[in-house]
């Protein structure tokens, strides 16, 4: 992206080289921001200085390479050395979910603490991963608790909104850039770091910039589970879901986004953000029953999927299957809460033989599967030979444009089970499959 013009430039250090952290410091880097981007994990760093990225993400690394080479954008594995040389601090740090559905703040609190011993003169600290509402409120009381001296500083929320996959895009064309500030001077410092973006600000306090986080995700969570419950009514009734999502996406008050029905949303955000709001709410007063049925819809989509291949096949034991696509969804190998995972456990449990291939995501799915019966493919050819099933469960580009009369003669029996809805139904049935869609 060019720059036209002259920005305010600032000295910004970025906490955690993940996903949203990795991006959001190349991505500021770019904007013309000197970015120092720190991780714990000395290896991931040592490696991003060699150039190797930590995971796939399109157009990442190009930024990356040219930023390091103007020198603009440098990687530390000390956290106070990068906390006392940046004036501006985005925190991305992980914050996993725990067995109760609520957030690991301890790594936030790692980064409060040690502004709190950095402080030295003006900073503002800003939450750029996802968090429960009122951590920015912590975050503050945990810096004013151990701060050496009254130097001034200001914490903020600027929730990230960026996909997997499309993470670059979206940084530099979001909808909206969503800024919870407390002081003028923080609102200042958030708006001249922004810019060059032309995309609508929504200013406001912190807790409301944290929640606007939380009901964005559930909310489009519950719009993929809301058109996979009419899938399942669909089968029942036998009518299309993919024509009742087109009809339904047409109206502007709907919109035709987050209608696809399928084996549902997986990944790291959705997941982890449903379960985080439930109980979020509830620990505010609210039982937040609605998203439970969002969450109970989706993971029952994964066993569906599976009934209906078992209604095919009758005897999974023995058999042998072919999952197309791992990963929780196209141009990404993250395999992190991905509907393949508990697939392909179910077909193991009934005794299946899985043969599975993807085109990104094999090292992750290696280390998922490694000592289970799952024999990886180097491509969907052989993943398919002698199967009596072959599933997608990701729609990889790439699968659309497949030689089914190869698959035809490569398979042992003709059955296609479609998780994504992504394949012409009617040209495979003409041409001999059973084809099993989700609502369709
Ligand atoms: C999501 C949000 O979109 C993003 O704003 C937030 O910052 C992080 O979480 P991401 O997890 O990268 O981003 O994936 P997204 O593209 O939103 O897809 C999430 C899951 O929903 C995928 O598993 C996808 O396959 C599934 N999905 C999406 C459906 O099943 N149906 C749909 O119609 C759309």
């Amino acid at each position: 992206m060019e720059q036209k013009g002259h920005i305010k430039k600032y000295k910004i250090g970025v906490v955690g080289a993940g996903h949203v952290g990795l991006v959001a410091a190349a991505c500021f880097a770019e904007l013309g921001h000197r970015v120092i981007c720190v991780d714990n994990d000395a290896g991931k760093i040592n490696s991003l200085k060699k150039l190797i990225m930590p995971f796939y993400e399109p157009e990442l690394e190009p930024l990356v390479r040219k930023n390091i080479k103007k020198g603009i954008l440098t990687f530390s594995s000390s956290l106070d050395e990068t906390i006392k040389a940046a004036q501006v601090i985005f925190i991305a740090v992980g914050t996993p979910p725990q067995p109760d559905g609520s957030a690991d703040l301890t790594a936030i609190e790692n980064v409060a603490q040690a502004v709190a011993r950095n402080l030295d003169s003006y900073k503002i600290v800003i939450e750029k991963s996802t968090v429960p509402v009122q951590t920015g409120q912590k975050v503050k009381e945990t810096i004013y608790r151990y701060r050496k001296s009254n130097v001034d500083f200001d914490v903020a929320s600027n929730p990230e909104f960026l996909r997997e996959g499309k993470a670059v895009y979206d940084f530099f064309y979001p909808d909206r850039i969503v800024l919870g500030v407390e002081s003028p001077r923080a609102e200042k410092i958030l708006k001249e770091i922004y810019s060059s973006l032309k995309a609508p600000m929504v200013i406001t306090d912190i807790n409301t910039a944290e929640l606007i986080k939380h009901a964005s995700n559930s909310f489009l969570a519950a719009k993929i589970s809301f058109i996979n419950a009419v899938s399942r009514i669909c089968d029942l009734a036998g009518a299309d879901v993919e024509k009742v999502s087109l009809a339904m996406g047409l109206d502007k008050r709907i919109g035709a986004q987050f209608l696809n029905a399928g084996v549902g949303y997986g990944g790291f955000c959705f997941p982890k953000d449903v379960e985080a709001f439930i109980y979020i709410s509830k620990k505010l007063g609210y039982e937040f029953g609605f998203l439970k049925e969002v969450k109970r819809i989706n993971d029952e989509q994964r066993r569906y999927f599976v009934e209906k291949i078992k209604e095919h096949l009758w005897i999974i034991k023995g058999k042998k299957i072919a999952v197309l696509g791992l990963s929780f969804k196209p141009d990404t190998d993250d395999m992190r809460f991905a509907p393949s995972v508990d697939i392909v456990e179910a077909f193991l449990k009934e005794g299946a033989y899985v043969r599975v291939y993807d085109p990104k995501a094999k090292k992750e799915a290696g280390e998922l599967f490694r000592g289970k019966r799952v024999e990886f493919a180097g491509n969907p050819y052989r993943a398919v030979k002698g199967c009596d099933c072959v599933c997608f469960l990701t729609e990889w580009e790439e699968f659309k444009k497949l030689d089914f009369k190869k698959i035809k003669v490569l398979t042992r029996y003709h059955l296609i089970a479609d998780g994504r809805n992504m394949l012409d139904a009617q040209k495979l049935t003409k041409m001999g499959f059973e084809y099993i869609g989700m609502g369709r």
